[in-house]
């Protein structure tokens, strides 16, 4: 899934894509000191619009992860908001698009550490179709890679060299031939996918691991937890085992790239019957109809860019 984007923000402007280059001197490449996002927007064709998921969301909880790592976001909301707006515009994606802001530390110094080290921002547009099977389901294994923990590099900090942890999970994965990994915190519990958070359906209940569970705090599982007390599903946020996935009646993942992919085996088991269950389906309609401005109870979830 390359990357095409024609144009980024960098250092205060939007430029074109060639000038927009850290150094190999910079402290993000050699430690791998940033944190970043991953935002949807949804092309609406008969209304030449994007619709952006959740963007001040995306935007807050990077001002707040941001303290991690002892980084300021150099915009204010609006600013940022309407930069990525900009960006969207200039690129004219006739599709859906994904958005990347990464807050970086940029300087050129010998040794890591996160305080008295300054950070810019960098932002960038790109098509992006589907990431993962979200309608025939996802194929996966519990990885033998553990999920590092929060006194480690903090999964909910969505810290740039935390995801060496995702893409030895994820090339575990493939190379198993299967399509993606499920990570277990170092004391056993289930925690979430490599890019993605994880529920499953167990007689009827919705059941997701707490957010002590080495998880990032996803927005799209926010958004579920909201869509699916709304539909009158019950949900449990608590520790999940590692059997009660082969147990489950439905598994599903939940992340922005991600959307809603249902699982259908795990660790060559099949989830359920094999194929996507009902109340994944039922969930991923309501999320669907979310995303694309059908929800008039959620409006406020899009934000509207004309893309011309
Ligand atoms: C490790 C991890 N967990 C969960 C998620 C899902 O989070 P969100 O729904 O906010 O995209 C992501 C994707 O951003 C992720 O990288």
């Amino acid at each position: 899934m390359l990357i095409e984007s024609r144009y980024a923000f960098f250092r205060g402007e939007i430029r074109p894509i060639e000038e927009a280059n850290v150094s190999i001197l910079s402290a993000v490449v050699n430690y791998g000191l940033a944190m970043f996002e991953g935002i949807r927007a949804y092309w609406i064709p008969e209304r030449g619009e994007a619709l952006v998921f959740r963007l001040h969301d995306h935007i807050d909880r990077l001002r707040r992860n941001g303290r991690i790592l002892m980084m300021d976001l150099p915009l204010s909301r609006e600013d940022l908001a309407a930069r990525v707006a900009e960006l969207l515009a200039k690129e004219q994606i006739r599709g859906d698009a994904y958005i990347r802001p990464l807050l970086y530390k940029a300087a050129h110094e010998i040794g890591p550490r996160v305080h008295d080290s300054p950070c810019d921002l960098a932002i960038f547009v790109t098509p992006l179709a589907r990431y993962v099977d979200t309608v025939g389901g996802v194929r996966a294994i519990v990885s033998s890679w553990r999920r590092t923990a929060d006194n480690a590099i903090p999964p909910r900090g969505k810290i740039t060299g935390g995801y060496v942890n995702a893409a030895l999970a994820k090339s575990e994965a493939a190379l198993a031939g299967v399509d993606d990994a499920i990570l277990l915190t170092e004391a056993g519990a289930v925690s979430e996918g490599t890019v993605s958070n994880l529920f499953l359906v167990r007689g009827g209940r919705l059941i997701t691991p707490p957010v002590t569970a080495g998880i990032l705090e996803g927005i799209t599982r926010q958004t579920v937890l909201t869509l699916a007390a709304e539909a009158g599903i019950e949900v449990v946020e608590r520790v999940v085992e590692r059997s009660e996935l082969y147990v489950a009646d439905e598994v599903f993942l939940t992340g922005t790239a991600t959307e809603i992919a249902p699982v259908v085996e795990i660790d060559r088991r099949a989830v359920g019957g094999g194929v996507p269950g009902p109340v994944t389906q039922r969930l991923a309609n309501e999320f669907s109809r979310a995303v694309h401005g059908g929800s008039t109870r959620h409006a406020d979830w899009c934000t509207v860019v004309r893309i011309g």
